[in-house]
């Protein structure tokens, strides 16, 4: 049983009243719905992402959905509050500023409880709850109060902080007790599992070691040890792997080479347009590059997705609002006649378009300031079986722990980005096919079958932390 905040699919009302179901955005739903459709009966509760009542649970994909109710109080107090407008700017470094509003908490534990209370609800005796991400972090101890008999799974998919910004979140002890409510705590880096561990010592005081915490039992009730481990997610290579391989894919990629006017390179941004991806960095980075004369809008063109994402948080409005003044201006200022410096694409694509703009891309421009993983960065090396392409990835990024052969930057350097790029641009052949080489090892070897299979192995055994491979 997968519970997370969105279900796969989110319900769209169409302009005729009838209801479209499309893939819901961001790198969790794109991992888990690869990991469940290898899972005979797999179920999932989540929201189905619009404010109201919730439609009847039903099959999807072989998957049993249980859509979970938010009011449109619940959506501004839980979804754009306290998961996006609190705990998402803190626990990405606070690159905005993280608000704190007493009402928010309120409904983050309402709406905890409610999910809690469906996945209770939905799972087979003896059962495994896998609970996901920041939004549903008190859900594993609300679960276990009423569901002692199932193991209970979380994964974090954002970064966890530092014990010094983590300590400014109000209720922090109960958001850590309720994280300690599952068998299995996951995080994308060993330094997530290491903040985590670190938080829950010295704020509950609780004792901790390598990879366990033991929470101490009240009254009758025994000790617990949870264990804490980084499980670094990936993507579903094989999908992608047949999709470069599709005549019709290939034949895309080719005709947006020839759309854009046969450029000698494309460099290409991929984001959620959010403030964490370090989008303006990117475009303040090429911006300078066409003002000083090291690239010639003939030569190269730029292309920025960027999909929608939580419009009606203020700090997203601003971005879009900077980000497209921007692409304006920089366009106005450099671009040929007829074809543009950047070609910025504000919608989302499905998985066919992405993989032809990963095989046309000359270069993919991965500059988050803070991100759990970034997907991005291993989609394209999986897009990449001719071994041709550069990948210029943020040291910011958890993909930087395992992808060291990509060209590695530190965004916030507008000069050392400015240099990464030029690079890329340059790099011979030979090179990149070496630097593509063992990137592709290092993604192909880790799939996210194999991520979910260590997660469920670790879970399977949790409870009995000696078996825990170390
Ligand atoms: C990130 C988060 C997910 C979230 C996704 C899309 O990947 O880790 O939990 O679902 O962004 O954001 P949204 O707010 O639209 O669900």
């Amino acid at each position: 049983m997968i519970v997370a905040n969105r279900l796969p699919v989110d319900a769209r009302t169409l302009p005729d009243g009838a209801t479209e179901w499309v893939t819901s955005p961001g790198g969790l739903v794109t991992a888990m719905e690869s990991v469940m459709r290898h899972v005979d009966s797999g179920a999932w509760v989540g929201w189905h992402g619009t404010a109201g009542e919730a439609p009847e649970p039903f099959a999807a994909d072989g998957m049993h959905l249980y859509p979970v109710a938010l009011s449109a109080e619940d959506v501004e107090k839980y979804y754009e509050g306290f998961s996006n407008g609190t705990l998402w700017p803190l626990y990405h470094d606070v690159i905005v500023d993280p608000e704190f509003h007493r009402a928010w908490w309120d409904a983050y534990v309402r709406v905890n409880r409610r999910f809690a209370q469906a996945a209770a609800a939905a799972t087979a005796p003896g059962g495994t709850i896998w609970v996901h991400d920041y939004q549903l972090q008190l859900a594993p101890e609300m679960i276990r109060a009423s569901r002692p008999d199932v193991r209970i799974g979380f994964f974090n998919h954002i970064p966890f902080p530092p014990v010094e910004l983590f300590s400014q979140l109000p209720k922090r002890n109960q958001v850590l007790r309720g994280l300690l409510g599952a068998d299995l705590v996951g995080f994308q880096r060993e330094s997530d599992a290491v903040n985590f561990l670190s938080a829950v010592r010295h704020l509950l005081g609780y004792q901790v070691d390598q990879y366990t915490a033991t929470v101490p039992g009240i009254g009758s009730e025994p000790a617990r040890q949870v264990v804490a481990k980084s499980f670094p997610i990936s993507i579903d290579t094989a999908a992608i792997s047949s999709l470069t391989e599709d005549p019709a894919v290939r034949e895309r990629a080719a005709e947006l080479r020839r759309e854009l006017g046969e450029p000698d390179k494309i460099v290409l941004g991929v984001d959620r347009l959010d403030y964490t991806k370090g989008i303006r960095h990117r475009l303040k980075a090429w911006g300078e590059l066409l003002r000083d004369g090291s690239i010639d809008p003939h030569d190269a063109v730029m292309i920025q997705v960027a999909t929608p994402s939580r419009e009606r948080v203020e700090a997203y409005r601003q971005l879009r609002d900077e980000v497209e003044l921007t692409v304006g201006r920089i366009n106005g200022d450099h671009a040929p006649i007829g074809r543009p410096a950047i070609s910025y694409l504000h919608r989302s694509f499905d998985r066919r378009d992405m993989t032809a703009l990963f095989m046309a891309a000359d270069v993919v421009l991965v500059t988050a300031l803070r991100d759990g993983m970034n997907l991005v960065a291993k989609e394209y090396v999986a897009s990449r079986p001719d071994l041709r392409g550069v990948l210029v990835l943020s040291e910011f990024a958890g993909a930087a722990d395992e992808l060291r052969a990509a060209i590695l930057v530190n965004p916030h350097d507008i000069d050392e980005l400015k240099t990464a790029i030029l690079q890329a641009l340059k790099m011979p052949e030979d090179e990149q096919e070496q630097a593509m080489l063992s990137l592709r090892r290092q993604v192909l070897d880790h799939d996210v079958q194999a991520w979910a299979h260590a997660f469920l192995g670790d879970l399977e055994s949790a409870g009995r932390p000696e078996e825990i491979a170390r």
